[in-house]
């Protein structure tokens, strides 16, 4: 089967590296679009626009099914792209259900827009997560994750920032509501204590793909270390497109295989 999975840039990837785990029998296209992101500052019609050009672009290249590893558009577009495309479409949102098993506060992480739809309000209400959840706008940490800055003291700087107006202390887990976020994972738990929680939606996001797709789930792939670019498309069998054009070049097909090592660590971190 031929899944297309779509992202405004690379968080997408942190979706796209679980399936490499659990069905790595399947054939995938991914979809960044470098030349859009942002989208978590964009307006939702702007983002409507952008979802429904890059369906037909998957559709055109055959795509069996579209996963949006996007919290943001699938926020905003889920809906919209379910009316109008007639084939499975599987969207995100932010891990709230199992933080919230957890016994304490609950801090969700996300961009603006995913924070300021009504769609993760009725999540946490639904969940019973009303008075015990906080919400943290986290977009400069899309910025850094494009720039493959993972580990910089500017960015130990601005997460320190972004969280010094909160009683840390509080929480017993924290929501990476947005894909950008799990290459970050590290320095989350630097900052909360190895005790804390995170909670992200990308393992249960391909669970339920092939769950709707009926796919077996495979245990097989233990560690994912990639050596060779080529290997991104021979073992991988992953066709590469930013905002319509082909990776095929040594410079970004290297850039992605550096980012899915990142992310094979990250998994280590939970
Ligand atoms: N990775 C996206 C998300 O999950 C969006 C990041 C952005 O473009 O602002 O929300």
């Amino acid at each position: 089967m031929k899944i297309g999975f779509f992202d405004s840039g690379i968080g997408g990837l942190t979706v796209l590296h679980e399936a490499y785990h659990l069905l790595p029998g399947e054939e995938y296209i991914f979809y960044g679009d470098t030349d859009h992101v942002p989208y978590g500052l964009k307006s939702n019609d702007e983002i409507k626009e952008y979802a429904a050009g890059i369906m037909d672009f998957l559709v055109n290249k055959g795509a069996d099914a579209v996963v949006i590893a996007c919290n943001t558009a699938s926020s905003v577009a889920a809906q919209m792209l379910r009316e109008n495309y007639d084939l499975p479409i599987i969207a995100m949102e932010p891990a709230v259900k199992p933080a919230l098993e957890t016994d304490e506060r609950i801090l969700v992480t996300a961009t603006p827009v995913t924070l300021r739809e009504e769609k993760l309000k009725n999540l946490i209400k639904r969940e019973g997560g009303e008075g015990r959840t906080d919400l943290l706008p986290l977009p400069g940490l899309v910025e850094f994750a494009e720039k493959e800055d993972f580990e910089s003291d500017e960015l130990k700087d601005y997460l320190k920032r972004a969280l010094s107006q909160y009683d840390t202390s509080v929480y017993s887990a924290v929501v990476l509501g947005c894909t950008h976020f799990n290459y970050f994972k590290d320095s989350f738990k630097e900052f909360f204590g190895p005790g804390m929680h995170l909670a992200d939606g990308a393992e249960g996001t391909v669970k339920r793909v092939a769950q709707l797709l009926k796919i077996e789930t495979d245990k097989g792939r233990q560690k994912l270390v990639i050596n060779d670019i080529s290997d991104l498309s021979e073992k991988l069998h992953t066709q590469y497109y930013l905002s319509g054009r082909e990776a095929v070049d040594e410079e970004t097909l290297g850039h992605f295989m550096r980012l899915h090592n990142r992310l094979e660590e990250m998994r280590n971190v939970s």
